[in-house]
């Protein structure tokens, strides 16, 4: 059973999901949203950006599963920050999901009007149309400009993290500010570095898991929501398989002293405003 955690919109979000990045091809990105459902899955998490969240709102009315079970993501770019825009755009990924109010929606970067986009948020919160708001790849400083602003808090910061990149000095101020931290890149992008560290790898042996269940299971035992992207339904299935096991004080120590002191992606600020105009997203399938 998925463990969840209370956001502070007064909703729950599941600890585990399914991540869409890179995922254009319509017919896989349904097939793999839908694998998702039917192995357990409760928690999509797709963007603008990615250009598949008709694929996205196909595979979750396909699936079966009541929509009301499913907490499902999405995130506006840049490119749509000002508060008009961000009305609109807000509108066109409901029309595009297709699947009524969204439960989490985040601002994909810190740059460009953010205080009008999340205003925007705000109303979209109050319409009842969006029930939580939160954010991606907010550093302190990009938390510290919104949150005096910021009429409703936001309840997630989804960031890079995971065993190679642990966010030492985000984590203690979202703990503070009562920010669910949400990781992408939980598997550092299926790294053969950290898949073949000491500490994961023995923990792994012990549990009779895998080193990529060993991981996941970190996030998880450290209040985590995590969302390994996928499209091998094997894979996938097993990524969910991790609520069976726990790991010891010691294998989390293990795995919490690999931190190193760098991220594995960093789009620089300036690489962000140029891709703005080019990346209006389009319709997909
Ligand atoms: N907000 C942001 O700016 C941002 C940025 C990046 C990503 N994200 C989100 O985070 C999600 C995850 O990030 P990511 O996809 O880049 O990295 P990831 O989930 O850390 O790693 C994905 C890689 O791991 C492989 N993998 C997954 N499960 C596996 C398993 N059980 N055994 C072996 N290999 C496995 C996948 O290959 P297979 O497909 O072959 O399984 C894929 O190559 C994205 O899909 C997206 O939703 C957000």
């Amino acid at each position: 059973m998925v463990t969840s955690i209370p956001l502070s919109s007064g909703t729950r979000m599941p600890q585990l999901g399914l991540g869409v990045y890179l995922v254009t091809d319509v017919a896989v990105c349904e097939s793999s949203v839908k694998s998702a459902l039917d192995s357990g899955y409760r928690l999509i998490d797709t963007a603008a950006i990615y250009r598949n969240e008709r694929a996205v709102g196909r595979g979750i009315r396909s699936s079966g599963v009541p929509r009301e079970e499913i907490f499902l993501t999405t995130k506006l770019w840049p490119s749509d920050y000002a508060y008009d825009k961000a009305r609109a755009a807000i509108g066109g990924a409901l029309e595009r999901l297709d699947c009524g109010p969204l439960d989490l929606l985040l601002l994909h970067q810190p740059v460009g009007d953010v205080k009008g986009a999340w205003r925007a948020m705000e109303d979209a919160v109050d319409q009842g149309v969006v029930r939580a708001i939160g954010v991606s790849n907010f550093a302190v400083p990009d938390l510290e400009r919104l949150l005096p602003a910021a009429r409703i808090p936001p309840a997630v910061d989804q960031v890079e993290l995971h065993p190679h990149w642990q966010q030492p000095d985000l984590l203690p101020f979202l703990a503070q500010h009562a920010i669910v931290p949400e990781a992408w890149y939980p598997l550092g992008h299926g790294s053969a570095k950290l898949l073949s560290e000491p500490a994961v790898v023995g923990a792994a042996a012990s549990h009779g898991k895998s080193a990529v269940q060993v991981i996941l299971r970190w996030h998880v035992q450290r209040g985590f929501v995590a969302i390994p992207k996928s499209t091998d339904p094997a894979h996938i299935a097993a990524n969910i398989d991790v609520f069976d096991f726990e790991l010891s004080p010691a294998e989390m120590a293990g795995i919490d002293a690999l931190g190193k002191d760098r991220p594995m992606f960093r789009l620089p600020r300036w690489m962000m405003a140029a891709t703005m105009p080019l990346a209006r997203p389009r319709p997909l399938g």
